[in-house]
């Protein structure tokens, strides 16, 4: 195939893009600052996101991906185009693009997906699923018959899977995530401390003192919000437990729904991941006693992946060198001709 190799994680929270040959050349937060009046982009990734809650109202910044689909096709495309444009310039040959989408995607969703990246500079794209791209770059091997389970914690998306044979066995996806955690420590906040804090402040709070297992000793940040009574902005202190508090219930449903799958795994991969243990990815795995949480509501050990944030990245980079043995299981390009297929030849896509 002519044009360079590309994979994409897009994400809910970031975009992370991984240039075959390179490695991992970009790593953005999934965000776009738009002016609705014109439909122009002012700025998008890192930059749009130190917008967040800071914006005028003639601009609006919103994340274009939520619950890890494309929830604004214009926005995703814009920012997906800059991307691609800041990376291949003019070449003359146009990239094979893989991007990875959530492993419970409706046919919809899927043609959506290769659209946007048709659409947005790919000659050729391909479409891989998340958590087998997890497991791919936390070094599973791709055509071993041996169960692995990979838990990938996002924003908008906890993806638990178990794979086998590069492809996955059974899988479950749910719209609990590290984005839940920080609705919940702003729902807390108000409602115990009546005090009112952003979305961006509340993010760095789970990540300074965030905790999915109480910690030894307590610790606390000093936190900048808005009184709710008096509307008067003021420092105050949150502590670890709080936080804990605030996140305990959704931390719950995420262990309670990898048991769910446990459950029905088959018996034989479901062994092999006994041995194995389960493999935590995505940024919601940093939280701190995540692993410590997942292993004691199983009974089987959990592992943070090396460097889970890029896991997916890291994953689809190993895919394309192993294109050839994807393509056997049924992962192939699709040209924007293929795509645009007549109605009710849409099975040729899938
Ligand atoms: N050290 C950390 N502790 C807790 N949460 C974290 C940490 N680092 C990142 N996160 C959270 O991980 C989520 C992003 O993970 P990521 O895998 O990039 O998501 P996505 O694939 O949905 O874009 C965010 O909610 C972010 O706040
Ligand atoms: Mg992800």
């Amino acid at each position: 195939m002519l044009g360079i190799n590309i994979g994409i994680d897009l994400g809910t929270s970031s975009v992370i893009i991984y240039v075959d040959g390179k490695g991992i050349v970009l790593s953005e937060d999934s965000v776009t600052a738009i002016e609705p009046k014109s439909g122009r982009m002012i700025s998008v990734g890192a930059k749009a996101y130190k917008m967040i809650g800071r914006n005028p109202d003639s601009v609006a910044v919103t994340r274009p991906m939520r619950y890890g689909v494309i929830s604004d096709f214009t926005a995703t495309q814009s920012m997906l185009r800059y991307y691609l444009q800041k990376i291949c310039g003019n070449r003359i040959f146009k990239p094979n693009i893989v991007i990875c989408m959530p492993s419970t995607v409706t046919s919809l969703e899927r043609r959506t997906l290769l659209e946007l990246a048709t659409s947005s500079g790919a000659g050729r794209a391909c479409l891989v699923e998340e958590p087998l791209a997890a497991a791919f770059g936390a070094g599973v091997a791709f055509n071993k018959p041996k169960g692995v389970m990979i838990v990938d914690i996002g924003g908008g998306t906890t993806d638990i899977a178990v794979i086998t044979m590069g492809c996955i066995s059974v899988s479950k996806s749910i719209r609990i995530a590290g984005s839940a955690f920080d609705d919940d420590i702003i729902r807390y906040i108000r409602r115990e401390r009546n005090m009112i804090i952003g979305e961006v402040t509340a993010e760095e709070i789970k990540k300074k003192i965030g905790c999915a297992y109480m910690r030894d000793a307590e610790i606390a940040v000093q936190v900048k919000g808005k009184n709710y009574f008096t509307g008067m902005p003021s420092y105050f202190e949150v502590s670890t437990t709080e936080v804990f508090l605030a996140i305990r219930e959704h931390l719950e449903q995420i262990a309670e729904s990898v048991r769910e799958v446990l459950e029905i795994t088959p018996p034989e991969l479901s062994a092999d991941i006994s041995e194995t243990g389960i493999i935590l990815t995505g940024g919601g795995s940093a939280l701190h006693g995540m692993d410590k949480l997942i292993s004691k509501k199983t009974g089987v050990r959990a592992v943070v992946a090396d460097d889970p944030v890029n896991c997916v990245a890291r994953g689809i980079g190993c895919a394309l060198k192993h294109m050839d043995i994807l393509e056997e299981n049924g992962y192939l390009f699709k040209t924007r001709e293929d795509i645009n297929v007549s109605p009710g030849q849409e099975s040729i896509l899938l």
